[in-house]
């Protein structure tokens, strides 16, 4: 997979990329990243990328000719040309669906905000997708973007220990993850699950998804109406509940 990055801050990426699970995918080969400035595709003295918003208000607008042409430029330089994706806090929730579409692409051209917004000619005429990580505004879209590139590599085929650890993690089957211990069984005065510890691995499994099901029940309920649940498991949680 080929991830393409349009900011104006090039510099923001270089520790992030370098490091972990993206320097890993990067590696083996099955991530490719290529940053590029929009301020690289201007053509005044002063390479001006945004201006004040028609109608007035505080803040800038990024321009749409940069972009626009960082973009061409830049879905120009291999094939496919990859869909573009525009990081702003107006754009659908990422969650693991939206992460494990997005890896399936075999590119992908992400497009960094900043200042006040960006021109909304931008989001007409060049974004095919807009994603936001949250509910809350970043001073611009790298952040974002780290995040996305980062959700996205590690889905790619090979980059972590085993496959398994894919399919077990958390948000993956809609759950969240089980309680995970390592040596010493006792720390502090903690001990780990006794279960763990006895090698009985049916009964590990077992405890492992009733605890993963309870976990989601308390912190995030909202997550359960996807899961896919077995009959016996609804019953467990309507027990914890309290009801029927
Ligand atoms: N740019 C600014 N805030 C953002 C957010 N929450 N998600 C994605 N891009 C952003």
């Amino acid at each position: 997979m080929r991830i393409d990055i349009v900011t104006l801050f090039p510099e923001m990426f270089a520790g992030p990329f370098d490091a972990s699970i993206i320097a890993r995918a990067r590696e083996a080969g099955v991530l490719e990243i290529a940053v590029h400035n929009p301020r690289d595709y201007t053509h005044d003295r002063h390479h001006v990328v945004d201006d004040y918003a028609y109608g007035g208000g505080p803040g800038m607008v990024m321009k749409p000719e940069p972009l626009f042409e960082c973009v061409d430029a830049v879905r120009a330089m291999a094939s496919p040309p990859g869909k573009v994706v525009l990081l702003t806090p107006q754009g659908r929730l990422l969650d693991h669906d939206i992460v494990a579409g997005l890896a399936r692409e075999e590119r992908l051209v992400v497009l960094c905000g900043h200042y006040e917004g960006v021109d909304e000619r931008v989001r007409e005429g060049l974004a095919d997708d807009e994603i936001s990580i949250g509910d809350y505004v970043l001073s611009g879209g790298e952040p974002a973007a780290i995040v996305l590139v980062d959700a996205v590599a590690r889905q790619q085929p090979g980059v972590l220990g085993s496959e398994a650890s894919l399919e077990e993690e958390s948000h993956a089957q809609g759950l969240l993850e089980y309680p995970q211990y390592t040596r010493p069984p006792e720390y502090r005065g903690m001990a780990v699950p006794e279960v763990l510890l006895s090698g009985h691995h049916a009964e590990i499994a077992k405890w492992r998804r009733r605890q993963s099901i309870l976990r989601t029940a308390a912190r995030r309920p909202d997550l359960l109406a996807r899961a896919a649940l077995t009959p016996e498991e609804r019953r467990l949680l309507d027990e914890a509940r309290g009801g029927p």
